[in-house]
């Protein structure tokens, strides 16, 4: 996912660029540029690589312009070079583009047809050339921009900056955010709040299909139809957005121990703490006793949550659930329920697969309830029941406070529903309800063994291929441990159900092939207790997550432990997800890896 910014100054801009994109590091990059315009000439700047190497040429240059645009660019098209980096420019205008030209090869040869000359491998340019050849036909920047819009196909958040005008900004999107912020120093543009925090006082949303026209007295929206709309101001509270590390080494540190704090504040959000029960924070949008069925759709870790939620919906809702990856759920065509609930799952809001299987679900009559922990993102804002998650900004490109929020929403909603359709009693919600409560203790219980951990984590690094398996809601866990291990430390992982060893993958033991066996205290135990002895005896490298006294029933030579307490909790999974977490941080750390930004990686994927 890339960054963009742009900023209308009354000073010089290129600084405060910079500050911005690295503002947006976290969203994930391969390279960066800026350009800033100075009585009529444009100057771009650009690099491939990390936010230093650009800062290294900006040193070399004096650039005074107040007006520019920025981008960090998570490569899409065309490798992560200097010149595939953004800005785009032609003789007339930069832009720089968060998002896909799906239809940029035919706008490419049409556009080159018409002597345009291309740089770059980029889908990006094709947008350049195709306002200024709008432009060469006589229009202005904005009616340049008009015309061309609806010739793109696909997904887009644009800022233009024009040679002959030191007093414009030109912005657009259609499936990729955009905001308009104010300031006492100029007026900004950027894909998100966290970008504009340290500029800006108040800050706009661009919706779906708006375009903004900006200059330092004035800002413009105007909708997908061209008319002109108001978007609401709202206050940018620059310390709700101070991201820090605090005192740990990496984001992803941080945000691993904040699961107690920002897990406790999502149950206070839904659980009336003093009546043992549910409070949902929202009116349902659909009647829970009409629900046959429940639709899941979510990518990554999110869609683990709704695997891990669809036994809890099962089971205490007594909802038959059907889940897919949102990659896949809109292209099935499957037949939805009429009038049913389709629930999607997404940290960021913004991830471009989730957003078009929640509009795929709403063109077939779906109530939506989205799970989300931006409130002003995208699929919140298209959500008809909006669920959020309260884990606050989660900077770590690999997902882990936002995902046991989102299985602390899960578990009020599955237990809410099962009381709405008179299938789950007073007196079980109030047991569940007191085990629910005792979550955030037992992570922060989890996180005080840390250090015993490390070791364990260690011997996970020098494998080449590790096994995750689980039982029961301990399933989706093996899958995202997995996940966890692979895009932190790109050693190879699978999750498997611990019952589906026998019937193939349990070929795959031998020393060298660390199997980590998860085994919170439920109905599945003993037989996940069977399975780890099945592969005991087959010289398996065991490493058990469980209870001392699980432990003891399984008998085996092991070759790493991590004890967690005895949890009599329908939840305990979430208390789970602390030791898989740091087993695969301290295991990065361990390789060295770039822990908060791995390689490839986006925090949210803007691209289908
Ligand atoms: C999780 O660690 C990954 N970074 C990734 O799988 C992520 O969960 C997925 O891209 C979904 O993102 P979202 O929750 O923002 O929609």
């Amino acid at each position: 996912m890339c960054g963009i910014v742009g900023i209308l100054g009354r000073q010089p801009v290129a600084s405060s660029i910079v500050e911005a994109l690295r503002r947006l590091e976290y969203r994930g990059y391969d390279s960066a540029g800026l350009a800033t315009l100075e009585d009529g000439r444009l100057t771009r700047v650009r690099a491939s690589g990390k936010l230093h190497n650009l800062e290294e040429k900006l040193a070399a240059v004096r650039l005074t312009g107040e007006i520019g645009i920025g981008h960090t660019r998570w490569a899409t098209h065309g490798r992560p070079t200097e010149i595939n980096a953004h800005p785009h420019a032609s003789d007339k205008l930069a832009v720089v583009h968060n998002g896909i030209i799906e239809n940029f090869r035919e706008l490419r040869e049409e556009l080159t047809a018409k002597g345009h000359v291309f740089a770059t491998q980029t889908d990006s340019e094709a947008v350049a050339h195709l306002v200024t050849e709008a432009m060469r036909q006589g229009a202005g920047p904005a009616a340049a921009v008009a015309a061309a819009l609806p010739r793109l196909r696909g997904a887009f958040a644009l800022v233009f900056l024009f040679n002959a005008e030191p007093d414009l900004l030109i912005g657009a999107r259609r499936g990729s955010p955009l905001a308009v912020g104010w300031g006492a120093a100029g007026v900004y543009l950027g894909s998100d709040a966290l970008a504009l925090a340290p500029f800006a006082h108040t800050i706009a949303y661009l919706e779906e299909g708006d375009q903004v026209i900006a200059t330092r007295a004035h800002v413009v929206f105007h909708d997908a139809a061209g008319r002109e709309v108001e978007r609401r101001r709202q206050p940018l509270l620059a310390g709700s957005f101070l991201v820090d590390k605090g005192n740990f080494r990496h984001f992803m540190a941080k945000e691993i121990h904040e699961q107690p704090e920002v897990v406790g504040r999502t149950l206070a959000h839904y659980l009336d703490l003093a009546a043992g029960t549910v409070r949902l924070p929202f009116e349902l949008s659909f009647d829970p006793k009409t629900l046959s069925r429940v639709t899941i759709a979510a990518c990554g870790t999110a869609y683990y949550a709704g695997l891990t939620a669809r036994y809890w919906l099962e089971r205490l809702a007594r909802l038959a659930v059907d889940i897919d990856v949102a990659s896949e759920f809109r292209y099935r065509e499957a037949p939805l329920p009429e009038n049913g609930l389709t629930i999607v799952v997404s940290q960021s809001g913004e991830t471009a697969d989730t957003l078009a299987s929640l509009r795929y679900a709403k063109q077939h009559g779906q109530h939506i309830l989205g799970i989300v922990n931006v409130e002003t993102s995208t699929i919140a804002r298209e959500s008809d029941t909006l669920a959020l998650t309260l884990a606050g900004p989660e900077i770590g490109v690999a997902s882990t406070k936002a995902f046991t929020c989102q299985l602390a929403v899960f578990a009020c909603l599955a237990i809410a529903l099962g009381r709405a359709r008179g299938v789950l009693s007073e007196a079980d919600e109030k047991r569940l309800v007191g085990e629910l409560v005792t979550t955030p203790g037992l992570m922060a219980d989890a996180l005080n063994h840390e250090a015993r951990l490390e070791p364990v984590a260690h011997d996970i690094a020098r494998a080449s291929s590790v096994l995750y398996v689980g039982r029961g809601v301990a399933y989706p866990l093996a899958l995202e441990g997995a996940l966890k291990l692979k895009e932190l430390s790109y050693i190879h992982a699978e999750g498997y159900a611990a019952g589906e060893l026998k019937h193939g993958p349990i070929a795959l033991i031998d020393d060298n092939m660390p199997v980590i066996v998860l085994a919170p205290p439920d109905a599945t135990l003993e037989k996940t207790i069977s399975n780890l002895q099945e592969v005991a005896a087959r010289g398996g490298h065991i490493i058990f997550i469980g209870s001392a006294r699980a432990r003891e029933a399984a008998a085996a030579e092991l070759a790493g432990f991590v004890e967690l307490p005895d949890i009599a909790s329908a939840f305990a999974v979430i208390v789970y997800a602390v030791p898989v977490q740091l087993l695969a941080y301290h295991a990065a750390v361990f390789m060295g890896k770039d822990v908060d930004q791995p390689r490839n990686l986006a925090k949210s994927v803007t691209v289908e």
